[in-house]
């Protein structure tokens, strides 16, 4: 696989940020795929994103004031209200009539729940409008609950190398060396995975004692785990224990083609798990960090841009990505119907 192609995936819903970030009143400046974007949430709760430069003389929108209904740029008062359209320039004297919607800014569409802002990003060159049945991801049983808990990083890397770690079953042994997480000796793991819309699925299975101890721990019955993947960059890891549930909801935002952000979000059942939350901030920022700090080291070598060569079947999950991410933008530029190349089968690998 050659190391030269790198694309953002466009016309496609990405993770923003959690919702509890932005109140009403106030304005959030992001980078989305080497955009600025302006995200604002007005005093009726509801968020807007728009582009974060001024039409005029280009100072980021940003920089100015958010009354709660508009922003007002701070270099000559041009107003723009929550979807980007310009409403005022206060230089006009009255008889210069101009049409106001010449200086539009671009608006992006957003999607809220539970407590996750996403943000569709458009192909500038082919936009098209969100397709239906790629909406937003939302986690069954949980309605309109926030994550209990969130965890967000900054990786080094263009967006592939973030997604593909999160995929990546062979690495836990040598990169997550932890008494908590997991026991040094390699052993066989054997599991099916299905087609799933956008992605794949890793069919529930018996969560074993040395594969996640913390969840053995928890009691109260076998956890049982299942992992999906879609696009652009979801995973979603539902454990059962019991009668309970414990949910990690993790996405892969690029920001830049050499920064990545990576929230890790959890829902759970279990009451009294809420009461963990400093030590499972620990635990969680630790097991990231040593994910960063392989994707520092790996892009020492990407640097001289290498072939890299994937192998099956421990690589199999990598290469389905691959996949999937060529066709939805193929399907996209040729304006069909997406066809999901992932087939069903067995994977096994040693980890
Ligand atoms: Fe924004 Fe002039 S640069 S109003």
């Amino acid at each position: 696989m050659n190391n030269n192609d790198n694309f953002f995936l466009r016309n496609t819903w990405y993770y923003a940020l959690p919702s509890d970030q932005i109140k009403p009143g106030m304005m959030i400046s992001r980078i989305f795929l080497g955009e600025p974007v302006l995200l604002v949430r007005s005093q009726d709760g509801k968020v807007s994103a728009m582009r974060d430069i001024c039409p005029h003389r280009g100072v980021p929108l940003s920089c100015g004031r958010f009354d709660g209904q508009e922003v007002e740029c701070c270099y000559h008062g041009w107003r723009f209200n929550p979807v980007g359209s310009c409403t005022a320039i206060p230089s006009l004297v009255e008889e210069q009539q101009i049409d106001l919607s010449r200086f539009n800014v671009q608006s992006y569409e957003i999607r809220e729940a539970q407590g996750n802002i996403w943000i569709y990003m458009p192909d500038p060159d082919n936009p098209q409008p969100p397709a239906s049945e790629m909406e937003i991801p939302v986690i069954p049983g949980f309605d309109e609950r926030s994550p209990q808990f969130v965890e967000i990083v900054k990786f080094p890397c263009f967006v592939d190398h973030a997604v593909v770690g999160l995929m990546d079953p062979a690495h836990s042994p040598y990169v997550h060396r932890a008494w908590w997480w997991r026991n040094e000796q390699l052993h066989e793991e054997v599991k099916q995975f299905d087609a799933s819309p956008y992605g794949f699925t890793m069919r529930r299975h018996r969560l074993p004692e040395n594969g996640g101890r913390l969840y053995w721990l928890i009691g109260g019955g076998v956890p049982e785990t299942e992992i999906s993947f879609r696009l652009p960059g979801v995973r979603i890891e539902e454990t059962t224990i019991g009668k309970h549930r414990v949910v990690n909801l993790t996405a892969v935002t690029p920001i830049s083609d050499t920064e990545t952000e990576v929230t890790f979000a959890l829902y759970w059942t279990l009451p009294w798990v809420g009461f963990f939350k400093p030590l499972m901030h620990i635990l969680a920022r630790t097991f990231l960090d040593q994910d960063r700090t392989v994707v520092e080291k790996q892009q020492i070598g990407l640097k001289y841009n290498p072939v890299l060569r994937l192998i099956k079947d421990s690589d199999m999950q990598a290469q389905w990505y691959y996949q999937l991410k060529r066709e939805y933008a193929r399907s996209v530029a040729e304006k069909r119907e997406f066809v999901n190349p992932v087939k069903g089968q067995v994977l096994r690998w040693r980890a």
